[in-house]
């Protein structure tokens, strides 16, 4: 299993001290579209002089016609980042021609599918996909991976579910992660460490338990030491 810290914080500046405490790690780090929308690329590469080991995972879900999302994949590509995402209800021929245009690279970044977004309740999904969420989300999971995607975002307790209807080594990224049983913030759904293990999941998201706490580094050395 391996980390991902999310750089959630209100400013470049504090993001950056957030990394810089972090260097030594080679973790995966979290750029979500408020960050990239206001510190662009430049940030993803002042991340890399930090610690040019560090993994950038950029979560912008892409979500519009498929050229467009292609289009946008391979820019995303030409920057060099390690993992992007984009939503598996886009469809699969979204999917697809993503993944085409990006045969091209040597070394392409590995992609991921949104499944459903965790802020749905059971009926507001239902209102919009006219589909239970467990079930539906499945369903995308079994379409990215026949997309040719490389895993899925998803609840730590959909995981197993949906590498045994895929494949062991299809990833399963998860956030509501509280390492050790802290506090769960707005999280519905929470897991720690030893649950995301027996869950199968292959990489952790954590936030709030690293950039809250008054010593980040130490947390993840402990994280890290429990992996
Ligand atoms: O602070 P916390 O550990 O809860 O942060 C989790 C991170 O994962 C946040 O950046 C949040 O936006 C993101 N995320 C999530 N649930 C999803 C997708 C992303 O919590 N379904």
């Amino acid at each position: 299993m391996q980390l991902c810290v999310a750089l959630d914080l209100p400013s470049q500046s504090e993001n950056l001290a957030l990394a810089k405490s972090l260097q030594p790690y080679d973790i995966w780090l979290k750029v979500g579209f408020r960050t990239f929308i206001r510190d662009g690329r430049n940030f993803l590469e002042e991340l890399k002089e930090i610690n040019p080991n560090f993994k950038i995972f950029l979560d912008l879900k892409l979500y519009d016609i498929p050229n467009t999302m292609a289009d946008a994949a391979e820019e995303i590509a030409q920057m060099g980042v390690d993992m992007f995402n984009i939503h598996a209800s886009a469809g699969k021929k979204a999917m697809q021609t993503v993944m085409q245009r990006l045969e091209r690279f040597e070394k392409r970044p590995l992609v991921l599918a949104v499944t459903a977004l965790t802020s749905f309740d059971y009926q507001s999904f239902k209102e919009i996909y006219g589909a239970d969420i467990d079930e539906k989300a499945t369903q995308f999971a079994l379409q990215s991976y026949q997309a040719g995607l490389d895993g899925v975002v998803c609840s730590v307790y959909e995981s197993r579910m949906i590498k045994h209807e895929t494949d062991r080594n299809f990833l399963t990224l998860t956030p509501g992660i509280r390492p050790f049983g802290e506090a769960s913030d707005d999280q519905k759904r929470v897991a720690d460490i030893a649950t995301a293990h027996k869950e199968q999941v292959d990489i952790i998201v954590v936030g709030r338990p690293v950039y809250k706490a008054d010593k980040p580094a130490e947390v993840v050395e402990k994280i890290l030491e429990a992996l």
